[in-house]
């Protein structure tokens, strides 16, 4: 008799389209979880050894004593990347499909705070190593804190402490913590209405028309095993990668600071006087705002965290009622769908900005000629697009093309803003180099050109077709490489060679996704 029960949980059959390999666009909220789930799993062990009176010590002590202290450590700081990553690439994804509209308004307002939890959780966390990085964190954040009239002062009490380490480091624990706890609280709810909700159905099946809900029928697959296994795989990727890719970049010991999984130099060594006044780098694109010239004259960080940070996120809070209308088609709504790219090439443009020349000031004129060209290619290029659809001139097929259609339309952009750039540089500049630089990004607008074009085609539904023998030869060959990396990283130290049981464990678990997708193809076709 079945002891876990785990068939009558009360979770929504799904269509098999949302299992297909295209289908992981329905599952982008599944894969947060999941990478926050690994977080919380890490973060309660981190705790164990962490002491906000001297975190930088206590943090070398994870490094160097901890039996897999480095991967635990290192590991828990991407899986924050991660999770930071696929908050925006879920919250994007249901901004462009319109999954803020009717029913799923509400359930969009909790994903808007779960996003700014994210990032707060990410802020907290990324400050509480002690290294110089996390003191540079600290001080922009007091900074901006002690900026906002009337409240400054006592907000910035209550946020960084009374002055002493140990009340400040005992104060960010405690924000990140409760952070978490709010996401792990708010998730619970956004994840009830999406089962009241249901999917969001494919553009097909909706045919771009609110409400668009994803009624069960009676050929739909039980939860369990379909569901069940489609998220057990989903999990070994998200696990694999948030495991392997800090391991590999951690075997450098000369990363980029940036992206190393590793903290950075104490603040009172030597060294730290050698490493730039780097924000998180989730943080970098509003960090670059504060160089803007003409906040400097005006006032100061605040206005720019306002204007590239509080803004924003209002607007996004806001857009299920400002964008009211019936329609799901991204060309339907042209200035809703212009707004979400300009935001991710501006968040792209001022990260990459930031990184390489980060508290350089900039010029007010500077600013218009990064700002502008991508703002005028965007909206000409959405309107322009619409107006021909809107006309009947351009026919866009079913979800699976309408998001490639969107992801080259998003390359395109970009690209044309580039080949501008390298026009202009190269006129000012001509050299072979600003030759080269202009072909290569005019040859990467022409191919993002012709996608788009295809793109914007009829696409026919993937049919599934049952695998041969070879299939199970996979699964016997992969599983065996499993066991070989598995018995190699019992043998290694782990306390030194961390890193590489994490790049054995995260193989072992992306070879275990692949297994199971074969698994489920031969076993459901899916
Ligand atoms: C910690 C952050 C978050 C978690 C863990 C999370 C989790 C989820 C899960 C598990 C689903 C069910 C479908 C899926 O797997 O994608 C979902 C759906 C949804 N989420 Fe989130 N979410 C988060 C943040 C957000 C954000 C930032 C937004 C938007 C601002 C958002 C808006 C939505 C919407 C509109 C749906 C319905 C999509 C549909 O019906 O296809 N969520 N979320």
């Amino acid at each position: 008799m079945d002891r876990t029960h785990i068939d009558r949980l009360p979770l929504r059959k799904t269509p098999d389209y949302m299992r297909t390999w295209g289908g992981k666009w329905y599952w982008t909220g599944a894969l947060i979880t999941i990478a926050f789930t690994y977080e919380v799993l890490t973060g309660l062990v981190l705790l164990l050894y962490y002491n906000p009176a001297d975190p930088y010590v206590s943090t070398q002590y994870v490094l160097t004593t901890v039996p897999f202290g480095k991967l635990i450590l290192g590991t828990h700081l991407y899986g924050a990347y991660a999770m930071i990553v696929l908050v925006y690439v879920h919250m994007y994804r249901n901004y462009f499909v319109g999954a803020y509209k009717k029913p799923r308004e509400l359930q969009w307002i909790i994903g808007v705070l779960l996003l700014a939890l994210t990032i707060g959780a990410g802020y907290f966390g990324y400050s509480l190593t002690g290294d110089v990085l996390s003191v540079d964190a600290q001080d922009v954040g007091r900074g901006i804190a002690s900026l906002i009239p009337v409240l400054g002062p006592w907000l910035a009490s209550i946020g960084f402490g009374n002055g002493t380490t140990t009340s400040l480091f005992s104060k960010f624990l405690g924000y990140h913590i409760i952070m978490a706890a709010l996401i792990a609280l708010l998730f619970g709810y956004h994840f009830y209405l999406a089962e009241a909700n249901t999917m969001l159905p494919s553009s097909k099946a909706s045919k771009y028309r609110v409400p668009a809900t994803t009624p069960e029928t009676h050929d739909m697959k039980p939860w369990y095993p379909s569901n069940f296994l489609y998220l057990i795989e989903l999990g070994l990727f998200t696990m694999g990668f948030i495991i392997l890719i800090p391991s590999f970049v951690g075997l450098f010991p000369n990363a980029p600071i940036l992206i190393s999984p590793y903290p950075g130099p104490s603040p009172t060594s030597a060294l730290a006087a050698l490493i730039p006044p780097y924000p998180p780098w989730f943080l970098l694109f509003l960090y670059k705002a504060l160089d803007f010239g003409m906040f400097q004259n005006v006032m100061g960080p605040l206005t720019a965290s306002v204007i590239f940070g509080l803004l924003p996120l209002i607007y996004f809070l806001l857009i299920p009622f400002l964008d009211r209308g019936n329609s799901l088609h991204p060309l339907h709504r042209p200035i809703t769908t212009s707004l979400g790219i300009i935001s991710i090439v501006y968040m792209i443009i001022f990260s990459i900005w930031g990184a390489f020349s980060p508290g350089v000031i900039i010029q007010p004129l500077v600013v218009a000629e990064v700002l502008l060209p991508p703002l005028i290619v965007t909206f000409g290029t959405v309107m322009g697009i619409s107006r021909l659809w809107k006309k009947g001139k351009l026919k866009i097929g079913n979800k699976s093309s309408t998001t490639s259609f969107l992801i080259f339309i998003l390359g395109l952009v970009v690209t044309v803003i580039l080949t501008g750039y390298s026009f202009s540089y190269f006129v000012v500049h001509t050299s072979l180099l600003s030759l080269g630089r202009l072909i290569l990004t005019g040859g990467a607008t022409s191919f993002l050109a012709i996608g788009t074009a295809k793109t914007s085609s009829q696409l026919p539904d993937q049919k599934f077709k049952k695998i041969p023998t070879g299939a199970y030869i996979a699964i016997v060959l992969l599983t065996l490489m499993c066991w070989v990396l598995l018995g190699i990283s019992l043998k290694l130290n782990p306390v030194t060679q961390a890193m590489t049981v994490g790049m054995a464990l995260g193989t072992v678990l992306i070879f275990s996704g692949i297994v199971l997708a074969i698994y489920r193809r031969v076993m459901f076709g899916e």
